[in-house]
């Protein structure tokens, strides 16, 4: 075959270039004629370049020209010319000039694609995953994985320069509790006995701190079998961290130090060198939820005060069942906030299981004395002053309450109502990095339906040193060793410093209700290497897909993975999970029993 391979990319040639001859290849973006001058926009991964077919082609190239379809593969030798002035687009790195077509080659045709490339809202995503590569040819598609390249070998650069190995481990593992469902591998040699693909690499990257590898790192592909959301994928990858001999705070600046290169190096965008750092119990109380967008301020007050100040019996009720009044100042909202638009905040406030949004908005008279009006404003009649003083609140906001008594429902719906008026007034800029840490977490939760006590992150948290003592007789109130990075609302990260000691791993181990032999069972390698001087350790994982998606102003993960499941688990484009053979079946041991 002659080869016409490329002497330039579809993104470099410029006005310097005039005069000289080149080969491009690439794919037909589109083609129009112009009273037999045919344009033909010749893409690759680098940009857009213009190819003129003149009226006085050869036969030969103009019919090859007319032969041109959308997404045809090809090859164009031809002249650089710069573009008259009243023809240069700015818009376009290359267009200052076009390439004179001398010949054109068709490497390979196109059926004519189900969506035009780079008009996405044609798509459905059906669609777009089943010919993901078609998809991934757009620009915005090609910059996301391209950013996700230069991200991760960004974070390379800097931990391999800090003295951390990047080790690889198994992706058959045993199962074991980690807080998802495991995605299992069948054993053809061990009749009934099962591999598990790891949720993450946690108990294998503590072992190798008994190992004496003090740092390393990996980006690993981890597997959860949980319900996908924009931000979860069954398989997700992330730049998981351990370190040997390191307190909490060298955890954090570590990362705050990763993650400025990162964006200096991939965006040119420069981070604070330090991340704000909120402790849990702050952050439900000001934001109601551990991973507040910090994007804008709107920070929720408590509102007890108001239970004795005016007549409205369900203040009066949530707090005097133990409960709580949350209140939110939104400033100037009250002109612009309809009836309907209560009623949606409402709606947002009882999917966190709030009872109900009360509201009133405040204006003033002609002595500038605050008034209240609608909502529950007849409940504290006279007494407009004395809630606006304490609230800090003034004429034009709009006042939102969630009473419950249960608090942390009182803080979590209203924290909901936040972060829907953040989106609907427009708050959250786009290209604003609000990172921070949250610290100081519970290390036990109370798990309603089983009526036991379970950790809060993993079993492998150290509790904070003040709590040991009382780890068993008051669990609730422990605070564990715990940071997560939060980032414009997700959860970026999250991480620990880890006990080390056995006998503290078998005290928590039996706060979760783990009988002896089943945690000898379950973790017996774990606390068997523990025996073997292990070192005090810490470590974090943040993840891959949601740092690219948040850099890429993205709001789904699917965006930055090139073949990503869609929302039920399935790959569309390879028709994935799929029956497999009876034989293959048989092998591994395995009968389908179908409902
Ligand atoms: P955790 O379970 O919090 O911690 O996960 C750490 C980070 O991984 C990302 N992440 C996900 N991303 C996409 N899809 C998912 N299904 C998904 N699940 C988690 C998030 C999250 O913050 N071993 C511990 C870490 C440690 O303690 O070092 C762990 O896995 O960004």
């Amino acid at each position: 075959m002659e080869t016409m391979n490329r002497t330039a990319t579809c993104g470099a040639l410029r006005a310097t270039d005039d005069g000289k001859t080149v080969i491009l290849n690439g794919w037909v973006h589109r083609k129009r004629d112009h009273g037999g001058i045919s344009f033909i926009n010749l893409r690759d991964r680098y940009g857009l370049t213009q190819v003129v077919v003149d009226s006085d082609a050869r036969a030969e190239l103009a019919e090859i020209t007319t032969e041109l379809r959308m997404e045809f593969c090809i090859a164009v030798e031809g002249t650089v010319r710069t573009r008259p002035d009243s023809m240069k687009n700015p818009d376009m790195p290359t267009g200052e000039v076009e390439v004179v077509a001398i010949s054109i080659k068709i490497l390979s045709r196109s059926e004519v694609p189900p969506f035009t490339i780079d008009e996405k809202t044609n798509a459905s995503e059906e669609l777009r995953l089943k010919y993901r590569y078609l998809d991934l040819r757009s620009q915005s598609m090609q910059q996301h994985i391209a950013l996700r390249s230069q991200v991760a070998f960004s974070i390379r650069d800097f931990l391999v320069k800090r003295d951390f190995l990047e080790i690889e481990t198994p992706t058959f593992i045993k199962s074991t509790p980690e807080g998802a469902r495991d995605y299992l591998v069948p054993s053809r040699l061990y009749p009934g006995q099962f591999y598990a693909l790891p949720q993450s690499p946690q108990l294998y990257k503590q072992i190798l701190m008994v190992a004496g590898f003090d740092r390393y790192f990996q980006i690993a592909r981890c597997y959860r079998d949980e319900d996908a959301r924009g931000d979860r994928q069954p398989e997700f990858t992330q730049v998981d961290i351990e370190m040997s001999f390191v307190s909490r705070d060298e955890v954090l600046t570590l990362i705050e130090g990763m993650m400025g290169q990162v964006f200096k190096e991939t965006m040119k965008i420069d981070l604070p060198t330090t991340f704000r750092r909120i402790s849990w119990e702050d952050a439900l109380n000001l934001y109601g939820t551990d991973k507040p967008d910090l994007r804008f301020d709107l920070e929720m007050q408590d509102g007890a005060f108001l239970a004795d100040l005016g007549t409205f019996q369900a203040f009066k009720d949530a707090l005097s069942a133990g409960g709580s009044i949350k209140a939110l100042v939104v400033p100037g909202a009250a002109a612009t906030t309809s009836r309907k638009n209560i009623d949606a905040l409402e709606a947002a406030a009882k999917i966190y299981k709030a009872r109900g949004l009360a509201w009133m908005k405040v204006s003033s008279t002609d002595t500038d004395a605050p008034v209240l009006e609608g909502g529950i404003s007849k409940f504290f009649d006279g007494m407009a002053t004395q809630v606006c003083d304490t609230l800090g609140a003034k004429a034009g906001d709009l006042l939102l309450f969630v009473a419950d008594t249960r608090h942390k429902i009182a803080c979590s719906s209203l924290g909901a109502v936040r972060s829907k008026l953040g989106k609907d007034l427009g708050l959250c800029e786009k290209g604003t990095f609000a990172f921070a840490w949250i610290i100081d977490f519970p290390m036990f939760e109370w798990d309603e339906e089983n009526e036991k006590w379970e950790t809060a992150h993993h079993m492998f948290t150290w509790p904070q040193d003040k709590y040991h003592a009382t780890l068993e007789s008051d669990p609730g109130s422990v605070k564990g060793e715990l940071y997560d990075l939060v980032l414009n609302g997700y959860e970026l990260a999250s991480g620990s410093i880890r006990i080390h000691d056995p006998d503290l791993q078998n005290r928590i181990f039996k706060i979760v209700g783990f009988s002896e032999e089943e945690a000898k069972e379950k973790f017996g390698f774990l606390t068997e290497a523990f025996k073997y001087g292990a070192p005090p350790h810490g470590g974090i994982a943040p993840g891959l897909d949601r740092l690219v998606m948040l850099m890429a102003g993205e709001t789904s993960i699917k965006e930055v993975i090139a073949f990503p499941k869609n929302s039920f688990a399935q790959s569309l484009m390879d028709s994935c999970p799929s029956n497999i053979d009876p034989a293959q079946l048989a092998e591994l041991h395995l009968k389908i029993v179908k409902d």
